[in-house]
């Protein structure tokens, strides 16, 4: 697109956390100059935009707000309304949205179906059964060495996934799991609960962002999150406790190999399943040592030589690294977008940033489990040179101070010259920033840190 003239000048950006603070942000900083507006939003995203309160999975509502507000394009966040259907549903009403339709989505919303299609195409990933019910998963279990992993199919907002280090704890899972309604949409989960249990694989996780339209597509500079609660990746896993771009690990090679062994099979496997995918693909990514038995934990991973190897997909941008991702991306996102859900992406290059990106998350302590809500916040008055905070889990009061209104509160993002500034700015920003309950782990970024 040559001219600015062709991109929409409405958009609506749906979901509450950091991930679409970090889009709303982008989306405002368009040459194109849209107006942007939000639903549901935070408090944060208040600040910049309108928001409405109509929820994330509030399907027609969101058609209906949409249509009031006479937006040309939806920006979908998380995966539940893309499961739903909400971009089947706009499109209906002639709306134009970023974000796979419901066949799309169910690479995400159900891992045993992204298992087949693994499978099915060839593209590297751990070996794998499915079950729906106890005995025979049992037995396959002890029919392979521990550590093993036990997945729920559906969404299960990052609680369906048990890494069990011993056969009596993936048994544990297999209990656990089998009998799981989920927190889904009930739509979500007619069917009866469902597992897979895989090898566990050893190695660096990476997160490919992948920006697709049909067989076409572009990757986003790559990122890595932590995924676990506590320092040296320890407890149990949260939705992200802090991530950072660019993931130095990913060498040119390996993310060319990458590029050849996984992203490219996968969205044309994805295309010739009939599914016209137009949205973020997710591909979480082990880099596995080449010389680990599946099995091995502790071993030296990530050299150039390193097998990539695919965990999931996920169909929606990443949080927390959307809040590293966009900041370093040059190019407008608005145009990427647009591009991308109006079939229009073959061609298009990125332009990034050569800065590092780095977000710590902060949380409310007892995250993932039960935290208190309601505590304010206080922030600084002014905060270090390329430092944004966006905002997740929080609300104002009646009083209209901001308070914490959700497990991950706030993803601190420093962008700077090299890593360690980055973590030396966000941690500078982390501190300043007042709240009884205040959380974060205190070493993100540091595996790459330490690795030189
Ligand atoms: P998923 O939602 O499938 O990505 O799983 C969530 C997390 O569980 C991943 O980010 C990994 O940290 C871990 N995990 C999933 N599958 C495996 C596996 N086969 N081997 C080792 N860790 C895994
Ligand atoms: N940070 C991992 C995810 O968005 O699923």
């Amino acid at each position: 697109m040559a001219a600015n003239e062709s991109l929409p000048t409405s958009v609506l950006v749906v979901g509450s956390g950091g991930r679409e603070h970090a889009l709303v942000r982008a989306l405002l900083a368009s040459p194109a100059r849209p107006r942007v507006i939000c639903a549901p939003g935070n408090a944060g995203i208040a600040q910049d935009v309108a928001c409405f309160p109509v929820a994330a999975d509030a399907i027609t509502g969101l058609v209906e707000l949409a249509q009031r507000e006479r937006i040309a394009f939806v920006v979908v966040g998380p995966e539940v309304p893309l499961s739903l259907g909400l971009v089947d549903a706009l499109q209906k009403a002639g709306i134009s949205a970023y974000g796979p339709k419901a066949d799309g989505a169910r690479l995400e919303a159900s891992k045993i179906y992204t298992k087949e299609i693994l499978l099915k195409y060839g593209i590297p990933t751990a070996p794998a059964a499915f079950f729906d019910s106890p005995a025979p998963a049992i037995a396959y279990v002890r029919s392979r060495p521990a550590p093993i992993v036990v997945k729920a199919d559906g969404l299960a907002a990052g609680k369906g996934v048990v890494v069990a280090q011993t056969h009596a704890e993936a048994e544990a899972a297999i209990r656990q799991l089998l009998a799981l309604s989920g927190p889904q949409p009930s739509t979500l989960n007619s069917q009866p609960p469902r597992i897979l249990i895989e090898d566990c694989l050893a190695g660096d996780e990476t997160s490919i962002l992948v920006v697709v339209s049909g067989r076409d597509y572009v990757i986003l500079p790559v990122s890595q999150d932590h995924k676990r609660i506590g320092d040296g990746d320890t407890g149990p896993n949260t939705g992200g406790m802090g991530a950072y771009s660019p993931a130095e690990i990913v060498t040119p090679d390996l993310l060319a190999r990458i590029d050849r062994e996984i992203v490219r099979p996968s969205v044309d496997a994805i295309a010739s399943e009939g599914i016209d995918f137009r949205g973020t693909l997710f591909i979480g990514i082990m880099l596995c040592p080449p010389d680990s038995q599946p099995s091995t934990l502790n071993s030296q991973p990530g050299t150039a030589t390193a097998l990539p190897k695919v965990l999931e997909y996920n169909t929606r941008f990443g949080d927390p690294e959307t809040q590293v991702v966009l900041p370093r991306l040059k190019t407008d996102l608005l145009d990427l977008l647009w591009r991308a859900a109006v079939g229009r992406l073959a061609g298009t290059k990125i332009d990034i940033r050569p800065e590092a990106a780095l977000c710590v998350v902060v949380a409310a302590k007892g995250y993932p489990d039960r935290f208190p809500k309601g505590d304010i916040i206080t922030f600084p008055p002014a905060l270090p040179p390329g430092t944004t905070i966006f905002h997740a889990g929080t609300a104002k009061n009646a009083a209209g101070a901001i308070m914490t209104n959700g497990g991950r509160v706030l993803g601190v993002t420093a962008l700077a010259p090299t890593l360690r500034e980055a973590a030396a700015r966000a941690y500078a920003a982390c501190d300043a920033i007042q709240c009884v309950t205040k959380y974060c782990r205190r070493d993100i970024g540091a595996r790459q840190l330490h690795r030189r």
